[in-house]
């Protein structure tokens, strides 16, 4: 039985598309308000369509959150455009750059760290104290099977560097927010068919490393890809719950991406 959220206002990050979306649309479906954030306003006016089909309000943020200075103006945007958060789905990030590291540029790893990690502490803090004064709200993040077993993506060092700190960053705020009905927790999504798969398998193989490439095509070709739906749905699963300092994994597989 899924939980009601009815009354509820959630903010979901990279809610254009893929997971986001799909995270988005299912809160919809569970009786949420949303605001919607990326950076693609076309792609944020379709999901909001798809909302406001389901009887929901849907307000649109653009900002690119690998930007510190917009990241800045994100979090009061967010607060004007939705009034209240009471629900805080952290779930856009980047997997690039990909490849060997002694080709990695500092400031591709600067980019990555602010949008991975930076940018969900960010909204985090803008929405904490109204959650706390409510004495209610979630916050999820959107992490990677990959941060329990880093050493399984080579040439994907920045991408689970972030993910591990990540999760390091979910289980602190966890703790600090412990018995004030503010959750905090990491959601591992699985292996998920989306435009993020789609561009690790159209790299060059000689750009990112042949067995990273292989690893990707390989998960696709296999058919071991889910859908952002049902990865949704089980999120929404686990954000009825009472736990907090959690890292939640889709279904049971160990080897979810
Ligand atoms: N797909 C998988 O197999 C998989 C596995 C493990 C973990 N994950 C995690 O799940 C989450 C969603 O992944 P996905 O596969 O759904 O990715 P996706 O299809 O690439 O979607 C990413 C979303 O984030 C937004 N975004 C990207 N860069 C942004 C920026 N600089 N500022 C603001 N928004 C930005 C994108 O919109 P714009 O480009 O318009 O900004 C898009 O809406 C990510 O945290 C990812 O690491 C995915």
């Amino acid at each position: 039985m899924s939980s009601s959220f009815s009354g509820k206002t959630a903010l979901v990050t990279g809610a254009g598309r893929g997971i986001g979306r799909a995270v988005a649309t299912a809160l919809a479906d569970a009786g949420a308000d949303l605001v919607l954030l990326a950076r693609s306003k076309e792609q944020l006016a379709s999901a909001a369509d798809e909302i406001r089909a389901r009887g929901r309000s849907a307000e649109l943020v653009v900002a690119d959150l690998s930007d510190p200075s917009q990241l800045r103006q994100a979090g009061r945007a967010v607060m004007e455009a939705g009034g209240v958060i009471d629900i805080l789905i952290n779930n856009a990030a980047t997997v690039a750059p990909l490849g060997p590291t002694e080709r990695l540029a500092p400031e591709e790893f600067v980019s990555s760290l602010v949008l991975n990690v930076v940018s969900a502490a960010a909204l985090s803090s803008a929405v904490l104290s109204g959650m706390r004064e409510r004495g209610w709200g979630r916050i999820v993040n959107l992490s990677s099977g990959l941060a329990a077993r880093p050493a399984s993506m080579p040439g994907g060092n920045v991408y689970v560097s972030t993910k591990a700190a990540l999760e390091a960053h979910t289980l602190n705020l966890a703790a600090e927010t412990g018995g004030t009905g503010v959750t905090v927790n990491a959601y591992r999504p699985g292996i998920v068919d989306t435009a993020m798969q789609a561009w690790i398998r159209e790299q060059d193989p000689r750009q990112i490393g042949d067995e990273l490439h292989r690893q990707f095509v390989t998960s696709y070709e296999q058919g071991r890809l889910i859908t952002a739906e049902r990865s949704a749905a089980s999120l929404l699963g686990h954000l009825g719950t009472e736990d907090n300092g959690q890292v939640w994994t889709v279904g049971s597989s160990p080897t979810a991406l």
